[in-house]
């Protein structure tokens, strides 16, 4: 795991940095990049990279496929708080993704585990997610994988937990009761399958959670815990998510001292 601290601008840069690679990599050689992405405020800064290199340097996702992170139960596409939507304004409206390229879970699937098991099988058979951007909740949930997650668990409904729904309430005209009780999202055991995953956590109330992340013993009950078993895995975080790391000092110090060629 390595840790990066810096400001909002440079983090996306960075983040923006690892899936531009990926992306003309897979090109280079007639292949298609996978791209795993997250909605929340977080990786805002990250899509809004992404599309002014392709706007003014001609970064092209013509096919890329990607795939959502997660989903609320009971929301149609097309409604404007449904994670489909948020991701099809921030990201895929703003580039040359194709939105038939782009998979999402049906919020309103009538078969919720049959819709579950064909998104993993959609997963495998795109040949795996390359890239996967991640936040992390104030609890420590990544997707919707809540405390108390099964760290093997795989694409399925949660039920939010009441501190989730209130830290989401924004996006419902602060109408905690609006905020669907379920959802449906990727397991951990998922989410661990990806090539390279990227955690973007901004502010002070992210602190502890990625305290726990990266220095906490693995435990369901701080879920993101687990990517410390991932053997590729680049934690993007500002001065106030860092707040609370012991070992802030030294992560400053291997990102200084970074060999150039290694890259992230
Ligand atoms: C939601 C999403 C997560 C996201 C988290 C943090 O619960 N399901 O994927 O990481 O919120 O959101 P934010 O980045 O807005 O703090």
């Amino acid at each position: 795991m390595e840790v990066l601290i810096g400001e909002g601008e440079q983090l996306a840069r960075l983040a923006a940095d690892v899936i531009e690679e990926r992306v003309r990599s897979r090109a280079a050689i007639g292949a298609r990049a996978v791209l795993g992405l997250a909605t929340g405020s977080s990786p805002l800064a990250v899509y809004d990279e992404l599309a002014r290199r392709h706007r003014e340097e001609g970064l092209s996702f013509a096919g890329v496929e990607a795939f959502l992170l997660d989903e609320y139960l009971g929301l149609p596409p097309d409604d404007p708080r449904s994670y489909r939507n948020v991701i099809e304004q921030e990201l895929v409206s703003r580039v040359d993704l194709d939105p038939a390229d782009v998979h999402g879970l049906d919020g309103l699937a009538e078969d919720v585990p049959a819709a579950c098991a064909a998104y993993e099988m959609a997963i495998v058979a795109s040949g795996g997610v390359d890239v996967q951007i991640l936040g992390i909740g104030a609890d420590g949930h990544v997707a919707f994988n809540e405390p108390g997650s099964s760290l093997a668990s795989r694409t399925r409904l949660k039920t939010l937990t009441p501190g989730t729904r209130a830290d989401n309430a924004r996006f419902f005209d602060g109408d905690v009761d609006a905020v669907p009780r379920h959802c449906l999202t990727q397991g951990l055991g998922t989410i661990m399958q990806a090539r390279h995953l990227v955690l973007v956590a901004l502010g002070r109330a992210k602190s502890e959670a990625v305290h726990q992340l990266v220095e906490g013993p693995v435990s369901a009950m701080w879920p993101a815990t687990v990517l410390q078993h991932h053997p590729h895995v680049t934690v993007l975080l500002d001065e106030g998510a860092a707040s609370r790391l012991q070992l802030a000092a030294y992560y400053r110090e291997a990102f200084a001292e970074k060999p150039p060629w290694q890259g992230l």
